[in-house]
C-alpha cells in the first residue's frame, strides 16, 4: 500500500467562547479518523485553529470591556485543557487573527479580483446611528410587516413565519443599543459566485465521485442549481469599520475582509505556521499532488465548505489546492434535547473532565454512534452507562483480566502459541476458520475499512462481535478450572496465550478511539507502540507479559448525575448563532412563562444586597464568589458573571438577589441565593441593580 499524505482540519470554532460538546463530537471524530490513518502508517498534519475575527466577537469585548485580542487569546488558553483532555491530536493549533491569515487571506483576495470575480456594488443596509455600527440581520427586531408580531428578527417572522428583509421590518430597533436604525448606504466588495466559470466549476467539484457524502451533494445542487429568487447569489464579502477582521488591502477606505472569507483560510494559515515550526516548504507542501486536504465540518457549515471555499481556492490558483473532500456530521443532542450551537446543551465537555470521568468512555460511545451519514445523534446517559460498562469493561478488558493472572502466576508471564491441531471451538461460533486467531486477524481489513469510511459505529460492532467471541472461548476453555490441576498446565498455557493474543488484536482495532487504554495496554503487554499492521503478527513463546493491572473503572450512575446537574451558572458565553438556532431559543425566551398569581410572585423574596466582596474561585472559569450584606445578614452567593464583571468593579456595588432560594450546594461550596441578572440573544449578562437610594435588605416587590 503506498502511504497518503494528509492534511486534515475540523471547522475552526469561534474564539468568543469554550468548547461545547458539539465542537468536542467533531474533534473526536476527525482525531479517530487521524489515529487510524496514522496506524496505517500515513502521513498526517491534523490541523486548526481559532475563528477569531467577525462581529459578535467584537461586540462580545466590547461588552466586557476589553480589546477583542485579550478575548480571544483568554479563549486561546483554554483550549488545551480541552484538546489534552479528550485526547484530541492535534499536531498545529493557530488562529485566524494571525499575521499569516493576514497575508493569505489578502493574498487570495487579490488573486479572485486579478481574475476579475470581485466587484463593488454601491448598497443600502441598516445602521445603528447610536453605536455607529452597520447591524447584521440579527441584531435587529421589530415588528413583523405580515402579520405585526412584535419583536421579530430582522430576516423571518417566528409568528407567521413569513421571510422578508430587516429593512420592512416595522418600528425598528437595534438590539445593540435600542436606537431606531437608519438606512445608510456603502460599497461593498462582492465576490461573483454567480460567474458560470464559478458554476461550471463548482458543478464539476461537486459532482467527483468519492469526493462528498450523497445528502451533502444533493444540498450544494439545490444552492448552486436553483433558479429565479433561489438563484446562486453573489457574495457580500466586505465589511464597514468598526470590525474586526482583516483589512482590504489596496485600497483607500478602511474596509475588512467578512469573517466567513478569511475563516477557511485559517486552516491554510495553521498549516502554514506548523510547516515553519516543522521546517516544511508550505508552498511545496501544498502543491504535493499526492496531497490529501480533508475538511471534518458540521451540516449548519455545508454551504460556506462546498460552494464559497472551493470556489475561492480554485479561482485563486496555485499553490491554493481544492479540498478533496469535506466530511460532513449531524449534531448532537442530549436525551432527545436538541443542541444548540450557542449554547450546547447539558453535557459540558470541562464538567466532564473535572469531575474525573474517564475521557475513552465518551470517545468510545461517540464512535458507537457514529456512522458516515449526516445524521444527528444522541447522548443517552443510561446508553452511556450500558455501552460502556459492558463493551468495554465487561467484554474488551475481562478478556486481559481472565487470562494474565495464570500466566503470570504460574508461567513467569510467558506466553506459548497453541500447535495448529489446538481445539478452538470455532465452530461453535459458526465460523468458518478453525483457528480463532486466524479469524481475528482476517478481520483487520474490514474494520479498517469501517474507520476509513467513518462507519465507526459498525467497525465497533465488528470489534465487540469479535471480542464475544474471544469471551466465549474462554468460558468454554475454563482456565480457572485447568488451573486446578498441574496436569493441565500445557493447556491452560495455551488457552491464556490464545486468549491474551485475541486481547492484543482487539486493542489494534481500538486503538485510534482509546489511544491511551492502548498504551497501557502495550505496556501490559510488554510490547512497542500497535501499528495497524501488526495484526498480522501474534506473540508467540519468546515473549512476556507484565503483571496484569486493572485498565478501566466501569462508568457508575452517580457520575452521570453529577455531570447533568443544573448548570451552577448561566451560560456567559455565547457564539454567533445562524438564523434557524437564533429562531429556535429565541422562540424559547420570548414565549413567555405561564401567568401565575399574586401570591406566586410573593413567595419570591427579593432583597437588595450590596457587594462587600467579589472573589475569583479556583478552578472556576465562570464563576464569581459574592460575599453579600443584606441588611445585616451576610451571604455567599456564587454568580456565573466572571467573563463580563471584573471581580474588584463590583465592590460596593448594589444588586438584587432571591434571597429565599434554598441553598444549593456547588463544586466550590454553598451558594446562599441568586444575584439576578438579564440577558438576551446578544452577548453579556447584565447585572440588575437599584436606584440610588435603595438600602441593603430593602425588599423589591
Ligand atoms: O460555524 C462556526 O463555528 C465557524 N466558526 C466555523 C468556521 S470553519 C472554517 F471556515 F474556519
Ligand atoms: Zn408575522
Amino acid at each position: 500500500m503506498t502511504s497518503r499524505r494528509l492534511f486534515v482540519t475540523t471547522a475552526l470554532p469561534y474564539a468568543n467562547g469554550s468548547f461545547h460538546i458539539g465542537h468536542i463530537m467533531e474533534y473526536i471524530q476527525a482525531d479517530i479518523w487521524v489515529r487510524f490513518q496514522r496506524m496505517q502508517g500515513h502521513e498526517v498534519h491534523f490541523i486548526g485553529a481559532d475563528d477569531a475575527h467577525g462581529a459578535p466577537i467584537m461586540l462580545k469585548a466590547e461588552a466586557e470591556g476589553v480589546a477583542p485580542e485579550q478575548l480571544v487569546a483568554r479563549i486561546a488558553a483554554e483550549r488545551p485543557r480541552y484538546l489534552k483532555g479528550f485526547h484530541i491530536s492535534f499536531d498545529n493549533w493557530h488562529s485566524t487573527h494571525s499575521p499569516e491569515n493576514t497575508e493569505l487571506s489578502q493574498d487570495i483576495y487579490r488573486r479572485l479580483k486579478a481574475n476579475g470575480l470581485v466587484y463593488r456594488k454601491t448598497i443600502e443596509q441598516l445602521y445603528d446611528p447610536v453605536k455607529g455600527l452597520f447591524l447584521a440581520d440579527r441584531y435587529i427586531k421589530g415588528e413583523c410587516p405580515n402579520c405585526g408580531a412584535k419583536d421579530q428578527y430582522g430576516d423571518a417572522c417566528e409568528n407567521c413565519s413569513s421571510v422578508y428583509s430587516a429593512a420592512d421590518l416595522k418600528n425598528p430597533y437595534s438590539t445593540l443599543s435600542g436606537a431606531t436604525p437608519v438606512l445608510k448606504s456603502s460599497e461593498h466588495h462582492f465576490f461573483r459566485l454567480s460567474d458560470p466559470k464559478c458554476k461550471a466549476f463548482l458543478k464539476q467539484w461537486l459532482e467527483t465521485p468519492g469526493r462528498l457524502q450523497t445528502q451533502v451533494v444533493n444540498k450544494a445542487k439545490e444552492w448552486l442549481e436553483g433558479e429565479g429568487d433561489k438563484a446562486l447569489a453573489d457574495w457580500d464579502i466586505s465589511r464597514d469599520p468598526p470590525y474586526f477582521g482583516i483589512r482590504i488591502p489596496d485600497i483607500a477606505e478602511e474596509k475588512y475582509l467578512y469573517v466567513w472569507l478569511d475563516a477557511p483560510i485559517g486552516y491554510l494559515a495553521s498549516l502554514k505556521d506548523y510547516c515553519r515550526k516543522k521546517k516544511l516548504d508550505f508552498e511545496k507542501f501544498l502543491s504535493d499532488p499526492k496531497l490529501e486536504q480533508i475538511h471534518f465540518i458540521g451540516k449548519d457549515i455545508i454551504y460556506f465548505h462546498t460552494l464559497f471555499w472551493p470556489a475561492m481556492l480554485e479561482f485563486a490558483g496555485k499553490p491554493y489546492k481544492v479540498p478533496d473532500n469535506v466530511y460532513v456530521h449531524g449534531f448532537i443532542g442530549i436525551s432527545g434535547e436538541k443542541m444548540s450551537k450557542s449554547r450546547g446543551t447539558g453535557l459540558d465537555p470541562l464538567r466532564y473532565l473535572e469531575l474525573g470521568m474517564n475521557p475513552e468512555w465518551l470517545r468510545y460511545y461517540i464512535a458507537a454512534k457514529l456512522n458516515a451519514n449526516v445524521e444527528d445523534l444522541d447522548f443517552n446517559p443510561d446508553d452511556f452507562i450500558a455501552r460502556v460498562n459492558s463493551d468495554l469493561v465487561g467484554k474488551y478488558i475481562n478478556i486481559a483480566s481472565r487470562c494474565a493472572s495464570f500466566l503470570t502466576r504460574k508461567f513467569d508471564g510467558r506466553l506459548e502459541l497453541p500447535p495448529a491441531t489446538f481445539d478452538f471451538g470455532a465452530r461453535l461460533f459458526g465460523l468458518r476458520k478453525d483457528s480463532l486467531l486466524a479469524e481475528f486477524q482476517d478481520r483487520a481489513a474490514a474494520i479498517a475499512e469501517g474507520y476509513e469510511s467513518r462507519e465507526f459505529g459498525r467497525a465497533i460492532r465488528d470489534i465487540m462481535t469479535l471480542a464475544d467471541y474471544a469471551n466465549q472461548f474462554v468460558d468454554n476453555r475454563k482456565p480457572w478450572e485447568l488451573a486446578k490441576d498441574e496436569k493441565n498446565d500445557q493447556q491452560l498455557l495455551h488457552v491464556c496465550s490464545v486468549g491474551i493474543n485475541l486481547f492484543r488484536l482487539l486493542t489494534i482495532y481500538l486503538k485510534p478511539i482509546l489511544p491511551d487504554l492502548a498504551a497501557e495496554a502495550e505496556k501490559f503487554l510488554g510490547i512497542p507502540a500497535l501499528q495497524w499492521s501488526d495484526a498480522k503478527s501474534l506473540l508467540g513463546s519468546d515473549h512476556r507479559i507484565r503483571p496484569y493491572r486493572h485498565l478501566m473503572t466501569r462508568v457508575e450512575e452517580k457520575q452521570l448525575d453529577a455531570l447533568f446537574e443544573p448548570p451552577a451558572e448561566p451560560q456567559a458565553t455565547r457564539s454567533p448563532q445562524t438564523h434557524a438556532e437564533h429562531q429556535q431559543h429565541s422562540a424559547k425566551e420570548h414565549a413567555m412563562t405561564e401567568q401565575i398569581s399574586i401570591e406566586d410572585f410573593n413567595k419570591l423574596d427579593l432583597r437588595i444586597a450590596k457587594i462587600v466582596e467579589a472573589e475569583h474561585v479556583d478552578g472556576a472559569d465562570k464563576l464569581l464568589k459574592l460575599t453579600l450584606d443584606l441588611g445585616g445578614e451576610t451571604r455567599t452567593v456564587f454568580a456565573g458573571i466572571k467573563q463580563v464583571y471584573a471581580a474588584e468593579s463590583l465592590k460596593g456595588r448594589h444588586a438584587v438577589v432571591v434571597a429565599n432560594l434554598a441553598p444549593r450546594k456547588m463544586r466550590f461550596g454553598v451558594s446562599e441565593g441568586m444575584v439576578l441578572a438579564a440577558s438576551g440573544d446578544g452577548p453579556g449578562i447584565f447585572l440588575i441593580s437599584p436606584d440610588a437610594g435603595a438600602q441593603p435588605g430593602m425588599r423589591v416587590k
